[in-house]
């Protein structure tokens, strides 16, 4: 695949039908599904990627809809779309994910959580992905238990490792 053939950018409302089907297309949290949220990958005019960053009313945000065009994965697209997303943020971020994916998010500073310690929205959503679990097993789909991870801004992951070796010593 030619990497300089794909471009990243803000959605635009022409994205959203594309956006949709990505994520509908995966068995994603269908909620909240909304342009202006979302960054993409595009190919001319096809879109091949997106991923969000959902802000909830409690004020909580969560990295999320994270999807790439089945046959363009493995090209690090999701992981540009990541990088994109979280260049600028100075705010905690959270995710839900399979846990068998938690430790590849490592990267960008994610560690798992226990529910009790996210924000009220964001246990929601982990609640409501949970129980889809049940479906998948109705269903005789595979099922994935679901982890909370949370992203503290740069200087709060230093002062919790710091805090953490001095109760070590
Ligand atoms: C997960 C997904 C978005 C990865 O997109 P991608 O562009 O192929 O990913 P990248 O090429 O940037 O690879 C990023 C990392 O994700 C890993 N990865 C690949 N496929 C994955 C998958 N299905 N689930 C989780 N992680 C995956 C890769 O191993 C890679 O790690 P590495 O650099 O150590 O090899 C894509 O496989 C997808 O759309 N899956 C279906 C939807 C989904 O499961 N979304 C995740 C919800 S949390």
């Amino acid at each position: 695949m030619d990497q300089h053939a794909i471009g990243f950018r803000r959605a635009t409302e022409h994205d959203q039908r594309a956006i949709r089907a990505l994520v509908r297309g995966e068995r994603l949290n269908p909620t909240r599904i909304n342009w202006p949220n979302f960054l993409v990958a595009a190919m001319a005019d096809r879109v091949v990627g997106a991923a969000q960053i959902r802000r909830h009313s409690d004020g909580s945000r969560e990295l999320g809809s994270l999807v790439v065009a089945k046959d363009l994965r493995g090209h690090g697209i999701v992981s540009r779309l990541i990088d994109t997303l979280l260049a600028d943020e100075r705010e905690p971020i959270w995710m839900i994910t399979p846990e068998s994916h938690a430790r590849i998010y490592a990267r960008w500073g994610f560690e798992e959580i226990e529910p009790s310690a996210a924000p009220v929205k964001v246990r929601f959503n982990w609640r409501i992905g949970s129980l889809a679990r049940i479906v998948s097993f109705v269903r005789r789909l595979p099922r994935r238990r679901l982890v909370i991870l949370e992203r503290l801004p740069v200087e709060r992951r230093k002062s919790a490792a710091k805090a953490a070796a001095r109760a070590i010593s």
